[in-house]
């Protein structure tokens, strides 16, 4: 039931002790939001919202999306699902459960709620993109059967749903697709570029090169992205996404290695390793769309992006 009686919102947050999920919380709270965060901790832990402990405004529930959800709010971002290669590999079957089951009983929700609903999707829809940099109206080229399917084809699955349950039942519906982001607060063992750099560097250990290094990333800030999501959820209804979010500045790996060792000021070796299986050679975003309908243009460069990063990690590392 929506609120009679102010404009401020009680706002789900589902994931919300993870990485991107306890930032999207925090501007929440400071844009005076109630925020119920819910998590079962899978990749997500409670020292990202152990500041958050005391605060009036929020909640914390222990709770697995893939189970029903009965309660009260008036926005849901869903972000529950592990992000990372070695994360959603962990438990495939989990994984796709989660993007799956979990979009359904969210969007059930949302649809009892009659309240809108935002999805965390992924650049990784497109799988290993033909096209670059990629539109949102790229379909993709993913591989359904191979060891990064359950969270691709989970995410897509997901895309579906939210359409579905859009045309359907007229749901108020915004699909983000995300690229890469970082920031305080990744997993320092998750095995993702950025995090896997600056910790190998911070422990004097070798920095590990996959293929010749010259493939390409774009990376993306996390309060720039955190900014876009909520433009995007309080755009019109007609907006409804897919959208892409993210950095469309273009670094090769090895670019990324030496920035991180001037940035941090330390030299390690770097060394190379076999690409992994299906690992896609170029992802940038096309930020057109976002640019139009939202104004929104990330902000903040790699460069000055990684030393709060460094210092993150530094002080997790201490
Ligand atoms: N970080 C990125 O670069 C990136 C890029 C694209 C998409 N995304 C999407 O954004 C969302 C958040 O990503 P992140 O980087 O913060 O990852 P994260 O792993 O830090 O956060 C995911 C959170 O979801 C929780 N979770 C996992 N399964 C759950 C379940 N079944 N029920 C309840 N909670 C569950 C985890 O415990 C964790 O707190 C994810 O949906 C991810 O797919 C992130």
């Amino acid at each position: 039931m929506p609120r009679l009686y102010d404009s401020r919102k009680r706002i789900l947050v589902t994931g919300g002790a993870g990485f991107l999920g306890s930032h999207l919380i925090d501007r929440l709270l400071k844009m005076g939001h109630e925020v119920l965060c819910i998590d079962n901790l899978f990749t997500g832990t409670k020292q990202n919202i152990e500041h958050l402990h005391a605060h009036p405004r929020f909640e914390f529930m222990r709770h697995d999306v893939t189970f029903p959800l009965y309660l009260e709010v008036d926005e849901i971002y869903n972000l529950a699902c592990p992000a990372s290669p070695i994360h959603y590999q962990h438990d495939p079957v989990q994984t796709t459960k989660t993007s799956v089951h979990g979009a359904i009983n969210m969007l059930g929700l949302a649809k009892r709620l009659k309240c809108r609903i935002l999805q965390a999707s992924t650049s990784e829809v497109y799988g290993d993109p033909a096209v670059h940099p990629q539109t949102e109206e790229y379909w993709g080229n993913v591989n359904p059967i191979g060891p990064r399917s359950c969270y691709d084809e989970g995410k897509r699955c997901a895309e579906t749903l939210f359409f579905d349950y859009h045309r359907q039942h007229g749901l108020a519906i915004k699909v983000a697709r995300i690229f890469n982001t970082y920031g305080p607060r990744m997993h320092p063992s998750d095995g993702r570029v950025v995090s896997n750099f600056i910790v190998q560097a911070l422990k004097g250990q070798p920095i590990t090169l996959y293929g010749d290094g010259s493939q390409t990333r774009s990376f993306c800030y996390v309060d720039d992205l955190i900014e876009g999501l909520v433009l995007l959820m309080s755009s019109p209804d007609s907006v409804t996404g897919p959208i892409n979010l993210g950095n469309p500045t273009e670094f090769t790996m090895r670019e990324l290695a030496d920035l991180v060792l001037a940035e941090a000021g330390l030299s390690s070796p770097v060394v190379t390793l076999p690409l992994p299986q299906d690992d896609p050679r170029q992802r940038q975003p096309d930020i057109k769309l976002a640019a139009q309908l939202l104004g929104w243009v990330p902000a903040m460069p790699l460069r000055e992006g990684l030393r709060p990063t460094i210092a993150y990690f530094r002080s997790q590392i201490s």
